[in-house]
This record gives structure tokens, C-alpha cells and sequence, in this order.
């Protein structure tokens, strides 16, 4: 069983889990951006969740963030019952049931802050991430072909969404 603790993100997590988002983003393969954004602005990114009570949460091991998931929803009159799932591991801290855990913990904490459907962007070619996102009951509402072009890689985009379950 990991050591992994997964626990809300808090203000002293900023550095470390920008240093997470930028090291999966420079992957390439799996995120909507190739770096993270500078320091000062994932800062103020997290800052203004925690002040909107937003779900995110991050999975540590020790002092250091091995992953995150997050679940942001907007402030939009008609939206703000829907939520955006993001989420991601450093490659040593994969497959090992970690995402799972991340993505039940958040999704858990987005029911119970009222939220009713929950909706996600996954590039085709990442097979663990949809088998992921299947077993935890999201459906496919979409597919966008060739959106994204990247080295010269074309890529589908899928659109999935979880609505919440009746009981939970
Ligand atoms: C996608 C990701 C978050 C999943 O987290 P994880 O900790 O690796 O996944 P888990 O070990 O919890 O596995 C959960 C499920 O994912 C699927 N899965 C995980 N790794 C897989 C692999 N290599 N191949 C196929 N399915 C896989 C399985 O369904 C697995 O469930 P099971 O173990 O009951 O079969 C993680 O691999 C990751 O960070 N990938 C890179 C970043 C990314 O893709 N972010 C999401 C962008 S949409």
C-alpha cells in the first residue's frame, strides 16, 4: 500500500505543485498546456480556490506533491452546478492506484459541496486516463477530432461527463 497521503491542497503546497504541473505538462502527452504557468500566477490560481472553497486536492508523499486533482466549477448563473476535473502524476507515482483515490476523494468532496455533473477533456491517445475516468462511471458525450496538433502528432479530444449518481 503507498505512503501517499492524499489531503486537501493548501497555501504552503503552491511551489511543489507547480513544480508537479509544470514536470506532467512538459511531458507533453497528457495536459492542455507544454509548461506550467510562472509561480506567481498558479499562486494566485490556488489562492482564489481556497478562498472559493474549490475541490482540489493533492496527493503527497512526504513534503512533496506526487499528483493532483482538481474540480473547478465557474461562477457563471447556470453553471455553477458543473464542474471541470483535472488531474495528474509524476511518472513514478502512476499505476499505482493513487489517481484513483485522488479522483474518488475529489469527485466525493464535489458531490457534497453541491455540485451535480462533473465534465472532463482527455486526448484519445491516453488509454489509462479514459480507463480511469470509465470505471469511475463518466460517459463519452463527444469526441473532437484532430483538435489538437502538437509535433507533428494530431490528436482527438474526448468529452466525458459523470452526472452525479443518486446515492452517494
Ligand atoms: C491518468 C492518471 C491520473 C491515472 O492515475 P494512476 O494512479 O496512474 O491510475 P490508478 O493506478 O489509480 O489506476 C486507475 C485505473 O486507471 C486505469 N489504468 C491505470 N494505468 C493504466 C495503464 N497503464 N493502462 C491502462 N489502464 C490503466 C485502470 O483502469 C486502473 O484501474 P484498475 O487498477 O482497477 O485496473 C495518471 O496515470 C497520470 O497522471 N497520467 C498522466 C497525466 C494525465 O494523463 N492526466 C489526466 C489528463 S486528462
Amino acid at each position: 500500500m503507498s505512503q501517499v497521503t492524499i489531503s486537501p491542497i493548501r497555501a504552503h503546497h503552491i511551489k511543489s505543485f507547480r513544480d508537479t504541473l509544470d514536470a506532467v505538462a512538459r511531458e507533453k502527452k497528457y495536459l492542455a498546456f507544454v509548461e506550467a504557468p510562472p509561480l506567481e500566477a498558479v499562486r494566485q490560481f490556488v489562492l482564489d480556490n481556497l478562498r472559493r472553497d474549490i475541490s482540489q486536492f493533492v496527493a503527497m508523499d512526504g513534503k512533496r506533491v506526487a499528483g493532483w486533482c482538481d474540480i473547478l466549477w465557474p461562477e457563471l448563473p447556470g453553471f455553477t452546478h458543473c464542474g471541470r476535473l483535472g488531474m495528474g502524476l509524476l511518472p513514478a507515482w502512476r499505476g499505482q492506484g493513487i489517481g484513483r483515490r485522488l479522483a474518488q476523494t475529489c469527485l466525493a468532496d464535489a458531490w457534497h459541496k453541491g455540485l451535480t455533473r462533473v465534465e472532463l477533456d482527455v486526448y484519445a491517445s491516453n488509454l489509462p486516463a479514459i480507463r480511469l475516468y470509465e470505471t469511475l462511471g463518466f460517459r463519452l458525450e463527444g469526441r473532437k477530432v484532430n483538435a489538437r496538433f502538437l509535433d507533428g502528432v494530431y490528436d482527438d479530444i474526448l468529452f466525458m461527463a459523470l452526472v452525479k449518481p443518486d446515492k452517494i
